[in-house]
Parts: C-alpha cells; structure tokens; sequence
C-alpha cells in the first residue's frame, strides 16, 4: 500500500475545526466542572416529574443536607429575609446544645487530598447565638480537616444583616465520602445561606483543575456551550436563562435540569434518581468565556429561539407573541457583554465581573438542535434572529440548525432552506450544525459523506459520536473500536474543509454514576478524570491540524479498501506535513510513504498513536473494564523515517513530518 505526498497544496483549513462542545448533562458542570464541593449550596434546589406537556418541580431546599447527630438539632428551611430575591429559602439551624450542626455529603461525598486547602464560605444571620462557627469535614467521626470561625455579634435591637464568613481548611489526610460539616460550638439559632467550598487550587477559582486541564489538552479551536438541549429547556420556564448566569454567584437563580427529567417513565413513577439534577448556574456565561480564554478556543454560545426541548416538549413562545422580543433581544445584549466596550450597559457588567477588555465573540448559534414541523416554525425564527442580529452586528457569524437526524427528511428541508436563502444574502447563515449519534460502521461507510456537499453554506458537525453502545450511565459505551470509527470519519471531514468548519464529539463530559447519556468523551469522578478513546482521537486532531489540504487524488478511496483511512495536511506555521492514518483491521499494516519524486519519505517524524492495550485479565483490570472507559494505549514518539510507517491492528496514527 503506498500513499503519496505532492507539493502542490488543496484548500485552507479552518484552524479552530477541532473544537468542544460543553452540555451540564451527565453532571459536567455542578457535580463537574464546577469546583463547587457542596451540593444545593443555596437551598433552592427542585426535585423534578413528569412527562411530556406534563412537567412539574418541587421545591427541596433541603436535599443534600441533615442534621450532623441523629437528633441533632432543628433545621428549618424558610424566607422571609432572604440574603437575595432570587433564591429566598434559606436555613435557620437551632442547636439546643453546644456543638450541634448539619452536614452536607455532595454527590458521592467529599473527598479531601492530604495537606491540599480548600476555601469554605458562607452566610449567616445571627438570631440568637454568641460562639465561633465550628467547620470540617468528617467521616465516622473521625475528622480530616477542621476550623473555626467567630461568630460576628450585631448590637441588640438592630436589624441583623446577613454576613459573610471565610474560612481555609487544610487536609490532615485523604479520604473519600465524607461530610461537610458546620457546626455551633454554643447552643442557639443562626440563620445560613450560599454556603460554599471549593478547593483552592480551582482555576480563576472557578474550575475543578483536573477537569480543566484535560480540556486544555485538547487544544480546542472553539467551545460550543451551554448545550444542547439544556438551552431549550423541558419547559419554557426552565430554558436556559443567559442574563440569569452573570453577576454575583449569589444571585443567579438555581433552575432545574432538563436533564433531571431525562427517562422519566409510568415505570418509574415519572421520576429518576437524577430527579434532584439542578443548575447553580455557578458556571454561567462570564465563566464560559473566561473558560474559552484560559483554554484558548474561540466561544460559541448557543440561544433559545423561544422553543422548549422539540423532543421532550410540546410548549414554544409564538414569534408573533411581544415575549418573543425578549428573545431575540437576549441575542442582541450577549454580543455587547460580550463585545461592547466598558461604557455599555452589558459590557459595563462583563468589566464589572473583572473582564474590562472584550471576549472576542465572533459566532452565536441560532437555536439547538430545531427542525421545521407543521407546528414549529423555525425557519421563521431564524430569519428574525438574523435580521435582527446582522442589522446591529453584521460581522457576527450565524450557525443554524438542520435537527438531530442526519439522513433524514428534516434535513434535506433545512438545507432547502439555507440554500436559498445563501443565494440572497450569503451573510444568511455561516454554517448549519448537523448532528450524528450513529454505529460505528455508519461512520466508516459515509466517510466521503460531504464529497459533494454543496459549497456555499457551511457545516459545523456540532455533535458527533459512535455509538456502538448506549445508554445511561455507561462507560463501557466507550470502546477504541468506536474512537477508531470517528478518527476514520474525521479523516473525510478534514478532507473535506472547505465545507466542514467546525466539528465537536458530544458529549463531552461524564460523571460515574451520574450520567444520562453515553457514551462520552471524559468520564471522571469526585477523584480523578478518566479520558476515553475518543478522547485521544479529539487530542490528536486538536494537536495535528494543518492550515492547508494536500490533494490525494483518490488514493484514499484505495486506501479504504484495506481498511486504512487516511488524510494529508500541511502546516505552514512549521512546515510540516502531517498524515492522519486509521488501520481499522485486525491486522498490522505497512503503508508505503512517497515524496513528490517517487522517493521513499524521509526525515524525522513525530508520531502519536493510539492503541488496543494488550489484554490484561489482572482483577484491577476486570474491575476498570466493568466501571471505566475501555483502556487503550496512548503514546508519542519521534523516529527517523524511512519511507515505511507500520500501522498496528486496529490503531490511529498522527504523523508530523519536517521534509
Ligand atoms: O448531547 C446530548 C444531546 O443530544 C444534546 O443535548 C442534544 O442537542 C442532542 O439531542
């Protein structure tokens, strides 16, 4: 099998193609990648039913905490003086004895690294109660981390203010599913509220650092947040609210997650284990932009057009109803906090929030994942948002939305629809976001899939994922034969970047235990990350993206036939040549590597391979295979080449080569 290299150079490609796409599904941000320890913080969490048309939520300010001693003391959840509006239940603890007080066991407990500090604050009204706060962290009574704080006193008979206390803990030793625990060191009543703990190394104290640092990893070009079908919401009231996610962290009003609702069925009473599944909202949009910036990819914020969920949804706002008007403000407002200078009133609140200096938004993604129906009329909603965003901001890039099956009737009618609409105003619509949960040997057979796409409106592959398995809470859904069939795929979109401009696997986040969905690309929980298959393939794309197309001339599709997936790139910053290559056998496979004089290619390569790990029958082994992501090796080297690059059996290789 030989592969050639030619001089001569094919299309650009777009440098930031290789991005992310970041949904609070699965538990990514609360429970994620929020650094927040604490589960329900400010008592304003729901405990959501329902189906279809029918949803409903109950308020639960108290889920996720109790009493630290059986009997222990009396916990009220009221309001009355709230510390914000926006969440009015807080706490009004009694202690009818010194050292009485509640805990919290967030998720699957809290878990404290050795000699590592964590940040603890919160709000208290003192009522009735002159002692120190007493805080740890605790485990069959053993405590591992502990300090104290004094209680403030406030003259008698003045109006008793709500205030804020901060306090380090510091580790003594690890340990797994403890408590938070704050208690009185003296008998009385306080009222408590936002009480919070994070660890102190969280990054711009906001993101869980591991977390973090494995989406820097990746090298994104771009992040598409905040999903999904989280944007659309189950209902309209609990759609994703931009304008409520920025400002004091206090004072964004907790939602409940379509994602609580995710399942619900007769069988189970309409009602999951995620039921409690909320949003803080502590990661909101000021975070995701600050995320795009510390990780270096460009923000793609995506916005309701005013439908809830079209899957689990009947319930939309009528473009003709004045409320729509909201909506396609909200579009206009998001480009000048992101964009407008400190003198606007929405970019006054971003430089107040410590960003005097732009984002740097140049895409908005114009709904999720819609599609036209007799009752929904999507394209008309578009067409409004366009007008109405290109009239204002006409550099801004649009991306629409052909709905969530790729090969289907939907599709080719929201391709009807952009078309058109190019042939007037080419500024319509950058690029349209297709979606693809599929079998991995859809992605093998279709890698040609956008030879002959039309070339006048983009795509951006929003969500892509093999999916050879499925279902909730499943990392074995994650196998290297899956990751091989997407890097297979991704080969013919790169080939073809003239039209694919951007492209993101979803989802990207998965907490064990937690999760609505899988497969999915990171798979973590409260102590470690555990990177998929997938993960190495997005890694190895986001490293080794060219600038430009190498022609092929077909040699691919002979390729193909030996089950090898190939693509050749050029990087012009290094000069560099670069070959992504798939090996989809059973069987090692030596591919010929030629220059443009029929001369074996020679020079120093750097190579990133990924692998199926040798089978390992240790019990850690069957215990990982049972609870983690399939293992694989993944590994980097340099060689000198000398024209012949072996393939492993079923492995993916990015080559860079200096000639
Ligand atoms: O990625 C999971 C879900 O799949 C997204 O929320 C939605 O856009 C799609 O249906």
């Amino acid at each position: 099998m030989k592969l050639k290299l030619e001089k001569n150079k094919g299309s650009k490609i777009n440098e930031e193609m290789i991005g992310l796409f970041f949904e609070d599904i699965n538990y990514a941000a609360d429970g994620g990648l929020y650094a927040e320890m604490l589960e329900n913080r400010s008592f304003a969490f729901y405990e959501c039913y329902g189906d279809k048309g029918d949803y409903y939520a109950k308020p639960d300010p108290g889920y996720g905490w109790r009493p630290a001693q059986e009997n222990g003391g009396e916990m009220q959840y009221v309001t009355g003086s709230p510390l914000y509006r926006e969440n009015p239940c807080y706490l009004r603890f009694t202690a009818a004895e010194p050292g009485q007080g509640f805990q919290n066991q967030a998720y699957s407990g809290i878990f404290l690294e050795k000699g590592k500090e964590y940040r603890v604050s919160f709000y208290a009204r003192q009522n009735a109660y002159e002692g120190n706060f007493l805080v740890s962290v605790k485990k069959d009574g053993k405590a591992y981390a502990e300090a104290a704080v004094a209680c403030q006193s406030v003259p008698k008979n003045t109006w008793r203010k709500w205030i804020r206390y901060e306090l380090t803990l510091r580790a003594e030793e690890t340990v797994k599913g403890a408590a938070f625990v704050l208690a009185l060191e003296e008998a009385g009543t306080v009222e408590f509220d936002f009480i919070s703990m994070m660890p102190a190394d969280a990054v711009a104290g906001v993101f869980r650092k591991d977390l973090f640092e494995r989406l820097k990893e990746l090298h994104p070009g771009f992040l598409r947040f905040p999903g999904g079908c989280i944007v659309e919401g189950n209902t309209m009231e609990n759609r994703y609210r931009w304008k409520e996610s920025v400002g004091m962290p206090e004072r964004r009003k907790a939602n409940f997650s379509r994602w609580s609702l995710h399942g619900t069925n007769a069988e189970n009473g309409w009602h999951t284990e995620y039921a409690h599944y909320n949003q803080t909202l502590g990661i909101g949009f000021y975070e995701y932009f600050l995320l795009c910036e510390l990780i270096g990819a460009k923000p793609l914020p995506v916005l309701n057009v005013g439908l809830a969920c079209q899957y689990q949804s009947y319930e939309l706002v009528e473009t003709d109803a004045p409320e729509f008007q909201e909506f396609i403000q909200d579009a206009l407002d998001l480009i000048e906090f992101a964009n407008g200078a400190p003198e606007t009133a929405w970019g006054a609140l971003r430089a107040q929030m410590g960003h005097p200096d732009p984002f740097g938004l140049e895409m908005v993604g114009i709904g999720n994942e819609q599609w036209e129906t007799e009752r929904v009329d999507f394209f008309a909603r578009y067409r409004l948002f366009e007008g109405a965003i290109h009239e204002k901001y006409p550099e801004i890039r649009l991306i629409g939305s052909a709905g969530p099956d790729i090969t289907s009737e939907r599709y080719r009618n929201a391709w009807e629809f952009y078309h058109e609409a190019a042939a007037g105003n080419p500024n319509f619509c950058y690029a349209v976001d297709e979606h693809y949960y599929v079998k991995p040997e859809w992605f093998y057979e279709h890698v040609d899939f956008y030879d002959d796409y039309s070339r006048d409106v983009k795509v951006f592959a929003g969500e892509y994922a093999a999916h050879p398995d499925c279902g909730m809470n499943n990392p074995g859904a994650n196998t290297l034969a899956g990751a091989l069939a997407e890097a297979a795929f991704l080969t013919g979109i790169e080939k073809n970047a003239d039209v694919v401009v951007l492209a993101s696997y979803a989802p990207l986040f998965a907490r064990i235990g937690y999760a609505q969905w899988s497969p999915d690309m990171i798979w973590f929980d409260e102590t470690d990350t555990y990177p998929t298959a997938s993960y190495y393939v997005q890694k190895m794309y986001g490293e080794n993206m060219g600038t430009v197309l190498i022609p092929m001339h077909g040699q691919e599709k002979e390729l193909r036939r030996e089950n090898i997936y190939v693509n050749l790139s050029l990087d012009e910053r290094t000069e560099e040549y670069i070959l992504k290559a798939v090996n989809a056998s059973k069987e090692t496979k030596t591919l010929e590597l030629l220059d443009w004089n029929d001369e074996p290619l020679r020079g120093k390569a750097i190579l990133k391979e990924l692998q199926r790990e040798p089978e390992n029958d240790s019990v850690d082994g069957t215990e990982r295979r049972r609870s983690r992501p399939e293992a694989v090796l993944y590994g980097e080297r340099s060689e000198e080449l000398n024209g012949v690059l072996t393939l492993a059996p079923e492995s993916f290789v990015a080559l860079r080569i200096k000639v």
